[in-house]
């Protein structure tokens, strides 16, 4: 008896895939459908910091939130938008604290399970282009600049150079050109993104305020009132 119950706890398959759902597939069959399975959807999130990795848009505090000009009207607009239909993304700018992160990682909790979902830090993607760059070995920045939705997150904290402003500027421009949405978070104001990039700065600047709208988060620290 002992046995039999080791045995029937030892699910077979379980210990032959990674995922028992979808057998390491990725997709699996909904209504007839193709669908994402769970687990590649958790390996999109894992790519979020921890700390946002649960962030939905109900979870957000909007006493602040409220204050900001038309960003209500832009959550409503990602809540009823799928992603297939989704065209233009936001630009988050404000100082530190202020929830910019927080509220990419809700937006891209929001269209989990409609698409291919990256979220990275500017400045982690520009160490991983250089690193492929440097010892030849395989980054694809593909997977980035052809994601159905893309978060950039830190836009500008990274140091600038001749090199980081040719890949910031094809990856935005691929993605304007391909009308693929894409939410941005900077500490940098709008009007600032352009000095900021002083050989490609305008280019850039003038994509990004066509694919996206500008919010302007102010208010406190919310790390300070902690
Ligand atoms: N609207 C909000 N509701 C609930 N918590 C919030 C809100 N805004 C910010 N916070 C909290 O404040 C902290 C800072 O938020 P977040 O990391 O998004 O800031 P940020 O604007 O991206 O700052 P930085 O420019 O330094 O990256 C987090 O712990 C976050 O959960
Ligand atoms: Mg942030
Ligand atoms: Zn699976």
């Amino acid at each position: 008896m002992m046995y039999l119950e080791k045995i029937d706890s030892l699910n077979i398959a379980e210990t032959k895939y990674k995922c028992s759902l979808c057998k390491d597939i990725g997709y699996i069959l909904q209504n007839g459908n193709a669908t994402e399975c769970y687990c590649r959807l958790k390996l999109y999130q894992k790519a979020l910091p921890e700390r946002h990795r649960k962030a939905t848009f109900d979870s957000l505090d909007y006493s602040n939130l409220d204050k900001v000009l038309g960003l209500k009207e832009a959550i409503n607009y990602f809540k009823k938008t799928p992603l297939s239909k989704l065209q233009k993304g936001v630009y988050l700018q404000g100082e530190v604290g202020r929830g910019k992160t927080l509220i990419a990682c809700a937006i891209f909790n929001n269209y989990l399970g409609q698409g291919t979902l990256k979220f990275v830090v500017v400045d982690d993607l520009i160490r991983k282009i250089k690193e492929a760059f440097n010892k030849d070995t395989e980054f694809n920045i593909e997977i980035y600049m052809k994601a159905d939705l893309l978060i950039l997150d830190d836009l500008g904290a990274e140091r600038t150079t001749e090199f980081v402003e040719g890949e910031i500027y094809n990856i935005i421009n691929y993605r304007y050109n391909n009308k693929l949405p894409t939410i941005i978070t900077s500490n940098i104001n709008w009007n600032d993104l352009e000095s900021n990039y002083p050989m490609n700065g305008k280019r850039i600047s003038s994509r990004i305020s066509e694919m996206a709208g500008s919010f302007n988060l102010n208010g406190i620290d919310y790390r300070r009132k902690k």
